[in-house]
């Protein structure tokens, strides 16, 4: 099980709590303090081995001694970082580090007032995973080792401080916050965020933190969060957390959403006004159980967290919006999945479930092979041996894993002996080898169905033969109805076309962000001029890297795209994560 993406060795010794001390500075774009770190021997060292990336360390003491210790910082690694190594005593309980960051610091964005919604006050934010939380604590960076944390974060006066632990509704009096996280998780769930936020409740121990001009919106949108945790701890077990609130962050936040324990990190993209988009609440908060509370051993076992997470996202979702809605989000994923695996190439190791990512970064194995190639076979699983018996069998898995890490191999193990081997005749259908060390999507993945998107194809095919497009029947369409049809415009529509379903249906205008982006995809690639200005403000207003990656690269595909794409980004990226800017510079050779 040993992690290829980390220095540290927790054979021999691994922290079990982390107690921080951080000011946030945002003149010099600095946290300073200390991380003391608790101990646990496993078996004899003169040393312990931590992940630091880019921070500098002002000086280690052991234990309660006020003497420095002579710590070494090895080679740097370009994904790695560099080794920090202290020697310590045969009896040393706990090394506490004084360090700062740096205002490069990997996994920290600092945003100026202008670039958030209020305009008044500078706002933070960090994303750890998968291996960023280094860059701004130094701890032993692999998800394998589980901690429990407090913290005690000192912030400007009239900002408010949350962490992925027990969270504040209001501002303190001297700007000072203490945290604490009881329950063991793994560094990469380590977050922090600091801005002008207000705090709204949903009942049921939910709640959604934004940005105060932005947090009454929020709390509509998300309104449906308490129902979905029902629905989860119905098929899982038991939410094991406290309160599960959501951080609605600036549009620079690079993802989805991230599942920080008690704290769900999301994207305002996400706010259609019309709470079509949370199906990526589910999401995270499914992450409660796949993910932080049994969590992948290594980075090459990504696919147990996401896969499983996808797999339960689209469970919570058939229970609170039915069948039918639950099939379009399988279909869309399949979509995604062929997509991707066209890309890594059919054979590409790369489309085995279980990765080998050593020497690359470990983001590497964030592709639709870990989220849907992962959750079909969990769901051909389901369909072999019965709903019940799944469910039962994941009941169990959850309740005997809790709070511990789990490898590939030894969930296959786990799965064979309490479940497909009460089965005859199961494993054999299912073929685990095709699906974990096989290439491409195996034969016997289960097929979705989708009567919605029959009836959208047949919209297709009347367009296809020339009916006007205001004559289409779109009436009662889902979002998930209108990415279908915008994904599958006939190869052959033309730019007159393209206008006349514009102008019908305001796509180049939508505030769906999700059909946006499909939208203008097909628009990019087909040539369409007039949608050039939504192009550049999409790429301008938010920075999820999910939307910005292939719109970049379909603009890229052309010469006269590449330089239209340069000069946006030009403009775009000082407001991108370095997550989003690191996958961007690549694309645009810049
Ligand atoms: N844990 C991931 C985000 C992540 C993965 C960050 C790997 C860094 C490295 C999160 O749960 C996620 O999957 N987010 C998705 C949304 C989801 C609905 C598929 C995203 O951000 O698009
Ligand atoms: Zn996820």
């Amino acid at each position: 099980m040993s992690d290829v993406h980390s220095f540290s060795r927790p054979d021999e010794i691994s922290v079990r709590h982390l107690s921080l001390d951080l000011t946030v500075d945002f003149e010099s774009h600095k946290l300073r303090g200390s991380a003391t770190l608790d101990l646990e021997r496993h078996a004899p060292a003169s040393e312990v081995v931590l992940d630091t990336r880019d921070l500098t360390i002002r000086r280690v003491t052991l234990d309660d001694a006020n003497e420095d210790v002579a710590f070494t910082l090895g080679e740097p690694d370009k994904f790695m970082g560099r080794s920090l190594t202290i020697p310590i005593g045969e009896d040393t309980k706990r090394i506490r580090v004084e360090y700062e960051s740096s205002p490069e610091a990997a996994a920290v964005q600092w945003l100026s007032p202008e670039q958030t919604a209020g305009k008044k006050h500078p706002f933070l934010f960090t994303q750890s995973e998968s291996i960023l939380a280094r860059s701004w604590v130094p701890c032993q960076d692999t998800p394998g080792v589980r901690m429990t944390y407090d913290a005690t974060i000192r912030v400007p006066k009239d900002l408010l401080a949350v962490m992925s632990a027990d969270n504040p509704t209001e501002r303190s009096a001297d700007g000072v916050y203490r945290f604490t996280m009881p329950q063991p998780i793994p560094s990469y769930l380590l977050a922090l965020s600091v801005g002008d936020l207000g705090f709204r409740d949903l009942g049921g121990d939910c709640g959604v933190y934004a940005e105060q001009s932005v947090v009454d919106a929020a709390a509509w949108e998300l309104a449906d969060t308490p129902a979905m945790v029902e629905a989860a701890a119905s098929i899982y077990g038991p939410y094991r957390w406290g309160r599960y609130d959501i951080l609605v962050l600036p549009p620079s936040f690079p993802f989805g959403g991230m599942e920080n324990p008690r704290l769900t990190f999301a994207t305002p993209t996400i706010l259609a006004g019309d709470r079509s988009l949370v199906a990526l609440v589910a999401h995270e908060l499914a992450h409660s159980w796949s993910g932080n509370l049994v969590t992948n051993a290594t980075w090459n076992d990504f696919w147990l967290n996401e896969g499983f997470t996808v797999y339960f996202e689209r469970r919570i979702m058939e229970k609170i919006r039915g069948r039918d809605y639950e099939e379009m989000l399988a279909l869309l994923g399949m979509q995604d999945l062929e997509a991707d695996v066209a890309e890594l190439g059919a054979d590409s190791p790369d489309t085995h479930l279980l990765l080998d990512l050593e020497g690359r970064d470990a983001d590497d194995g964030m592709t639709k092979v870990a989220y849907e190639k992962g959750a079909f076979f969990l769901r051909l699983v389901e369909e072999t041996v019965g709903r019940e018996a799944f469910d039962r069998f994941l009941m169990d898995y959850f309740e005997q894993h809790a709070f511990q890490s789990m490898d590939t191999r030894g969930f296959v193990e786990w799965l064979k002996a309490n479940l497909l081997d009460k089965h005859p005749g199961s494993e054999a259908r299912i073929d685990l080898d095709a699906w974990i060390d096989g290439p491409g999507i195996p034969a016997n993945a289960p097929r979705p169905r989708s009567d919605a998107f029959q009836k959208v194809e047949k919209e297709l095919s009347r367009f296809e033969s020339g009916t006007p497009a205001k004559e289409l029947q779109t009436e009662g369409w889902s979002t998930h109805e209108w990415i279908h049809f915008v994904r599958h415009l006939p190869k052959a529509t033309s730019l007159d076309r393209m206008a006349e379903l514009d102008e019908a249906f305001g796509l180049s205008d939508t505030g769906n962000n999700e059909i946006l982006c499909d939208w203008l995809m097909q628009a990019i690639q087909r040539g369409y001029e007039p949608a050039m200005p939504a192009v550049e403000r999409f790429l301008t207003n938010q920075g999820r890297r999910k939307y910005l990656k292939p719109l970049y690269q379909a603009l890229a595909a052309t010469p006269e795209g590449l330089e239209k794409a340069r000069a946006i980004y030009k403009k775009a990226r000082p407001m991108y994560h370095s997550v989003s800017y690191g996958t961007i510079d690549g694309i645009l050779g810049v």
